[in-house]
């Protein structure tokens, strides 16, 4: 890991953007973006993993990364953070010198707090081609709704459910043995594939700030 601020070994003077990953599961988009900017990457980097269930497995998973990661205790809404809960892990993201967000199965609605100190630059994967069902479970709404073709979504977060910009999809067929759960793993598949593709093409589109080396 850089210290925060530092460049890459080698490129003296870049900085390389860095981004912090929120999620609420297993983690499995996130190990396929801390494959993808290792180390070696002189393109991002992972700063720090935030979770809102202690024992995700994707805070495992950022240890076994050698990444910093947090447990932020959510407050008492069942679909959004608390106020507080949201600017605690506004807090954390800005001391981790943080440039963007990569939302990767964040289960909460993200509100102001979060909106307000990253406009613009808050990524989240949605498992369906947008703006095609929206909210949860998307792959079970493709199979009950008798789809031929599912997929999924890199969008910006706005203050909307799965509204924001699309920045990229991919498509996957829906065969007609699928069940929910069959349909999910091609996803998945799928996504581990976009989601570090498109935050590679944001990272190199977005001006970072001047870094103390
Ligand atoms: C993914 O299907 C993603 O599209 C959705 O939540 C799921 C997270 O899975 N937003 P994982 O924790 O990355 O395995």
């Amino acid at each position: 890991m850089n210290t925060p601020g530092a460049s890459k070994p080698g490129v003296s003077c870049m900085p390389v953007p860095r981004f912090g990953v929120l999620g609420s599961g297993k983690g499995s988009n996130f190990r396929a973006l801390a494959e993808a900017f290792k180390e070696d990457s002189r393109e991002s980097e992972v700063a720090i993993v935030l979770s809102d269930v202690e024992e995700a497995g994707i805070l495992d998973l950022a240890g076994e990364f050698g990444i910093p990661h947090r447990f932020v205790a959510p407050g008492h809404f069942r679909t959004r953070m608390s106020p507080e809960a949201e600017e605690a892990m506004v807090r954390l993201l800005q001391e981790a010198r943080v440039d963007f967000v990569v939302l990767a199965g964040f289960m909460r609605v993200i509100k102001e707090p979060l909106l307000k100190a990253f406009p613009g630059r808050i990524l989240n994967i949605h498992p369906s081609l947008l703006p095609a069902f929206r909210g949860l479970e998307a792959w079970r709404q493709a199979v009950e709704a008798g789809v031929t073709e599912a997929g999924c979504t890199v969008h910006l977060v706005d203050a909307g459910v799965d509204t924001g910009r699309i920045l990229g999809q991919s498509r996957v067929p829906v065969r007609t043995d699928d069940t929910a759960d069959s349909l999910h793993a091609r996803i998945q598949v799928a996504e581990h594939e976009l989601y570090p593709r498109m935050v590679r093409e944001f990272a190199r589109g977005i001006s970072i700030g001047p870094r103390d080396f």
